[in-house]
Formats: C-alpha cells, sequence, structure tokens
C-alpha cells in the first residue's frame, strides 16, 4: 500500500473511532416506533458526514417508511468499474438493558473493542467503507473507481422501503459489483466471503382458551390453560434431534453435493467454536450435518418469543386466556417463503386441540441467498482479503439474512460481494455488541485495496 495512504490511516484511527462513536451514540432501532426520530437522525448524521468527505448526489431518500442515504462519486472514468456500497444504520433493540456492561448508545472502548449497539451490525461496518473513500479521496483526491453508497435504515425489520425502491431506479444505481459488509469472519486473521445467506419467514401465534383469565382453584382440572396449549402445540414443531416436523418442510431445499461438503468442511468453524462464541452447555441440531452445514444450508424454525399469563414478581393462580409466541423460520435455497408460511400455518392448526383456538399471522418473508463465487468482483475481494490479512478467506455460507440482495442481484445482474469485518462473538443482537477495533482497521485497509483491485478488471 501506498506510504502515503498508510501514514494517513495510521494517523486516523483515534478520529475515526471518534466519530463512529457519535453515530453510534443515535439509538436508531428500527422495529420500535418510538425510535423513529433517532433513525432519522441517524440518517441525517450520515447525508452531513457523506458530504463533508466529498461525495456527490448526497441525497436522504425518504420514500417510505424509514429513510436511506445515497450518495456518489463518479469520476474514476466511463472505462472504469462501478462498485454499489451498502450496509445499513438502523439497529436491533437493546433489551435486556441490565446485561449491558455499559449503556448500548453510550460507545465504550474496552481493551481492543468497541461497544455499543450497531458497533458491527452495522454502522461500524458500512463506516469501514466510508472511512477507506474519505482515505482515498483526502490523500489523492480521486478514487480507482467509481463509488455510489446506498445505506438504508431498515435492514432489521424487512428492508420494505429499499426494496421498492431499487427497482425503481436500476438505472442510477446501475454498478458492475454491490459490495456489502454486514456479515463476520471466523477470526481476526482468517477472513470470510460468503455465497449464501438465508432467507426468513416470521409469524406471530396467540392461542386462546377460556374467555378471559380464570381462577385456577376454581376452574384447575376443567380448562385447557392457554400457556399449557401453546407450549404443547410449540413442543411438537421438532423431533428429539432438532428436525422440524413441519410436513413438506424439507421438500423444497437444496440438496449439497459431496464437492460442496468438501468445500464446507474446510470451514475452520466447529462444535468446540459453537459451543465457545454461545456460551451454550451443548450442541443441538440434525446430527447427520456439520454446524456448518446447519448455519448455512439448512432451515430451521425458532422460537423468539413466548408470553401470556402472569409474570410479575409473586405469585397470582391463574389460568391465561391467552398465550403468545412470535417465531420465525431460517429459509435455505430453494424454499418459498410463501409456501412455508402455508405448511407452518396449517401445521399449527392441525396441532391445535379442540380445548382452545389458535391464531397465526404470518409478517413477512425474504428467500434465501445464493451466488456463484468465481465472479471477476468475488475473486478481486479475495485478493483485496489476502494482502491485508495475510490469509485467503475461506468460501461459506452463513445463517443471518440481508433481504435487500437478493433484489441487487436480480434488479442490477451484478455479483454480490459479502465481505464482513465483524467476528463470530460480536454480540449482534445481543447485549454488549462490539467491533473488534483491529478489524475495523484492517477492514478500512480492505476496502482500499478491494477498490482498486476493482480498477484492473
Ligand atoms: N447483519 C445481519 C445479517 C447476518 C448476521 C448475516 C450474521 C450473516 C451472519 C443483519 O443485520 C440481520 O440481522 N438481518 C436480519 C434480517 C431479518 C430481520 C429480515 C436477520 O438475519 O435476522
Ligand atoms: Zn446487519
Amino acid at each position: 500500500m501506498d506510504p502515503q495512504l498508510t501514514a494517513y490511516l495510521d494517523a486516523a484511527r483515534p478520529r475515526q473511532v471518534d466519530e463512529l462513536m457519535a453515530w453510534l451514540r443515535i439509538p436508531s432501532i428500527s422495529t420500535l416506533a418510538a425510535h423513529k426520530d433517532d433513525v432519522m437522525a441517524a440518517a441525517v448524521w450520515l447525508r452531513d458526514h457523506l458530504q463533508s468527505i466529498g461525495l456527490e448526489h448526497v441525497t436522504l431518500i425518504d420514500s417510505g417508511t424509514q429513510p436511506m442515504v445515497y450518495a456518489d462519486w463518479l469520476h474514476a472514468g466511463p472505462d472504469k468499474p462501478t462498485v454499489l456500497i451498502y450496509g445499513h444504520f438502523d439497529v436491533q433493540p437493546v433489551d435486556p438493558l441490565d446485561l449491558w456492561q455499559s449503556p448500548p448508545f453510550a460507545p465504550e472502548v474496552r481493551g481492543d473493542n468497541l461497544y455499543a449497539r450497531g458497533a458491527s451490525d452495522d454502522k461500524g461496518q458500512t463506516f469501514v467503507h466510508i472511512k477507506a473513500v474519505e482515505a482515498l479521496l483526502r490523500t489523492t483526491g480521486r478514487l480507482p473507481v467509481n463509488v455510489k453508497f446506498l445505506i438504508e435504515g431498515e435492514e432489521e425489520s424487512g428492508s420494505r422501503t429499499i426494496s421498492a425502491y431499487v427497482p425503481q431506479h436500476a438505472a442510477q444505481l446501475a454498478a458492475d459489483a454491490v459490495v456489502v459488509s454486514d456479515t463476520h469472519i471466523i477470526a481476526p486473521d482468517q477472513p470470510v466471503i460468503l455465497y449464501g445467506l438465508r432467507g426468513i419467514w416470521v409469524a406471530e401465534i396467540t392461542v386462546t382458551g377460556p374467555a378471559h383469565d380464570l381462577h385456577s382453584g376454581n376452574f384447575g382440572g376443567t380448562i385447557h390453560n392457554a400457556n399449557q396449549a401453546l407450549a404443547e402445540i410449540l413442543a411438537a414443531l421438532h423431533d428429539r434431534d432438532g428436525r422440524v416436523t413441519v410436513p413438506g418442510f424439507y421438500d423444497q431445499v437444496r440438496v449439497l453435493s459431496p464437492e460442496e461438503r468438501a468445500v464446507l468442511a474446510q470451514v475452520p468453524y466447529g462444535e468446540a467454536q459453537v459451543l465457545a462464541d454461545s456460551g451454550a452447555p451443548a450442541l443441538y441440531g440434525e446430527p447427520e450435518f456439520t454446524p456448518v452445514e446447519r448455519i448455512g444450508a439448512r432451515p430451521t424454525l425458532e422460537i423468539n418469543g413466548m408470553w401470556g399469563g402472569f409474570i410479575e414478581p409473586g405469585f397470582k393462580t391463574v389460568i391465561p386466556s391467552q398465550a403468545h409466541a412470535k417465531i420465525s423460520c431460517r429459509l435455505v435455497p430453494y424454499q418459498d417463503p410463501a409456501r412455508i408460511e402455508e405448511l407452518v400455518t396449517a401445521y399449527l392448526h392441525q396441532l391445535t386441540p379442540p380445548t382452545v383456538t389458535i391464531d397465526v399471522r404470518g409478517r413477512r418473508g425474504a428467500p434465501a441467498f445464493l451466488t456463484p463465487y468465481d465472479a471477476p468482483p468475488i475473486q478481486a475481494a479475495a485478493r483485496a482479503y489476502r494482502q491485508v490479512f495475510g490469509n485467503d478467506p475461506v468460501f461459506t455460507l452463513e445463517g443471518g439474512g440481508i433481504p435487500i440482495v437478493n433484489v441487487f442481484q436480480s434488479v442490477l445482474n451484478a455479483p454480490i460481494v459479502l465481505m464482513g469485518f465483524g467476528l463470530p462473538d460480536d454480540n449482534l443482537h445481543a447485549p454488549n455488541e462490539k467491533f473488534h477495533l483491529p478489524c475495523f482497521y484492517k477492514g478500512i485497509r480492505t476496502s482500499v485495496a478491494f477498490l482498486h483491485e476493482m480498477a484492473q478488471l
């Protein structure tokens, strides 16, 4: 790397962290209506920041439920490729708050890590590219390729606004590659390129027994408790090995070839690492698949929340009228979210005894994502990783989802480069989310190297 740029990046570190901390202080939780103004404030902050580093056409787009920010720099020349950088500035809720060592929106550096909600997912990882572009503009006055940014504020709640926007603005967003840093690598020296992500379908379930809560002394033994009925229904959704029992659930699932299983077997992420990163006492799930295969290539059905009856301190001897659950399915290629909704809904009704009624509301879905990893931009990313991390990336599948990547793939017809800089123990969606600062700094260098590699294509 150019010595002037290296010197710039070394000196810029404290300022880069300070700026990221300012963005992290804004509690932009997209799923909670009470934080609507904060999501907007995070967009405004980003717009002003992108303006200040010298990008052009900087626009706050307010065309739907949540805002987005667009910016570009298109002076590399018409013969040079265009890279579209995507990220998101909305974050997940922070409960349970008492488990945070420092408040989620009071960013704090402890050791090598920056702790805050959104530090890794995804303000920090998005900032990697912003700082890379800034460094190039400040030291050379230009970029090696044309660059567009489209950063959204609704990823954690389904990406509706951007999903409508992208097809309507295909020409404005046209690019030769889309780069997304919203995933994790395996270790600080082991980069990862993903060639697939899981999709998702979510639903809310309500089980209703008696018309209102009942005295358990007066009615206990004669009426089916709604909490119990819900627990019985939910417990029937898996077999003892963790396979989903919904009839037809696995019908469309892509079967891994022996060759692909061999590729995935190279990924240095096994049982011990899953246990260490999760803090769970033992592994669970389909025994005939490895952890990497289960996370990347097998669908799941999860119970994300369940509540009902009396949960305050003390005791209340009640038979609750209603019990509730939120469930979600992680989907793999080629499962269709609409078909999964039909199958799961029908099975939940079938499992419901005549003593209660059930209401199932499917909310939204996104299919899984899969891309061929021999595309030139993906190979350019692999070379960039190698230059900065000293190791070749492994190619694997991941379990999380990024709903917009399917839309980018089909509308822009450009390869999607899923180049993460987080770590498996970044505590995404959990208390004490953090970003490993060495990954932040290496990420910025990797982004610079990637833009240079793209210019060679
Ligand atoms: N950054 C994650 C996605 C992710 C996490 C991909 C880990 C790969 C590994 C993203 O912000 C996210 O959490 N997405 C949601 C999408 C959903 C709400 C539609 C998810 O996966 O739960
Ligand atoms: Zn994310």
